[in-house]
């Protein structure tokens, strides 16, 4: 399986000077533990790490120390997660029938969930990792009043993996594209192309590294793991 990896933010809301994906998270980067994650995965076996120049260098070194078995390719990172993906996708082999999307944010993501994605993308076009919320949504107004409160039980939160056909996927960006359609997801533009998107179960500990607060959960969740 082919796997694409987008890591070309620049961590605003984590507050630090530098990409956020090259902090340290218990003796390696995160975007380290993301590659190792999805290398210890036999499934995988080509990966594309969407990411700006500047980080390259830093990258070059993450990967030396890794010393991987398995072919990695360094991609310019676009101005949005969503260009960065599109950039992605172009440069896949021209083999590649399909592929996982997986942020190199997520960095507590399993192998065997890089597994099951990778098995349940051979039945089907579309896929996300996905965890039943255990919060009661709102949906509020801008002077903040309640509009409506969704029926918890038809309520999932994303993750990645996502999973794709990458001729269908391709198709859906270059719509976006011509449309004007901005999305955080490419789940999202594969529903807006009327494409049906498969739930595959996530992980509760898949979380996203977005504020110092998650790194610190990070850690203990490795932590505990070990
Ligand atoms: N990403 C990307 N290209 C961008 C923006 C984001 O490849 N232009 C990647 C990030 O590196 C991250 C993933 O998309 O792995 C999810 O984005 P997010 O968690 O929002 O990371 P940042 O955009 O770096 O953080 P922030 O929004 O706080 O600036
Ligand atoms: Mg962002």
């Amino acid at each position: 399986m082919y796997l694409l990896i987008p890591a070309a933010g620049s961590g605003r809301r984590m507050g630090s000077n530098r990409n956020k994906l090259l902090l340290n998270l218990l003796g390696q980067s995160i975007i380290g533990w993301t590659i190792k994650a999805a290398t210890e995965s036999n499934r995988i076996d080509w990966i594309g790490i969407i990411s700006q120049p500047d980080d390259w260098q830093d990258f070059e070194n993450i990967l030396g120390e890794l010393n991987l078995d398995k072919p990695v390719k360094l991609i310019k990172g676009g101005s949005t997660r969503q260009e960065s993906v599109y950039n992605g996708l172009g440069a896949l082999p021209s083999q590649a029938e399909q592929v996982l999307i997986h942020d190199g944010a997520r960095c507590l993501a399993t192998p065997s969930l890089f597994d099951s994605c990778t098995e349940t993308l051979g039945r089907t076009s579309g896929l996300i990792a996905a965890v039943p919320v255990k919060d009661t949504i709102k949906v509020v107004n801008d002077n903040n009043i309640i509009q409506s409160t969704p029926d918890r039980r038809q309520l999932w939160a994303a993750q990645t993996p996502q999973g794709f056909d990458v001729k269908l996927l391709k198709q859906c960006h270059q719509e976006a594209v011509s449309k004007g359609w901005e999305v955080t997801d490419d789940a999202a533009l594969f529903e807006k192309c009327g494409l049906e998107v498969l739930i595959v179960p996530g992980e509760e500990s898949n979380l996203k590294i977005t504020t110092p607060q998650d790194l610190a959960i990070a850690e203990f969740i490795l932590k505990n793991r070990k």
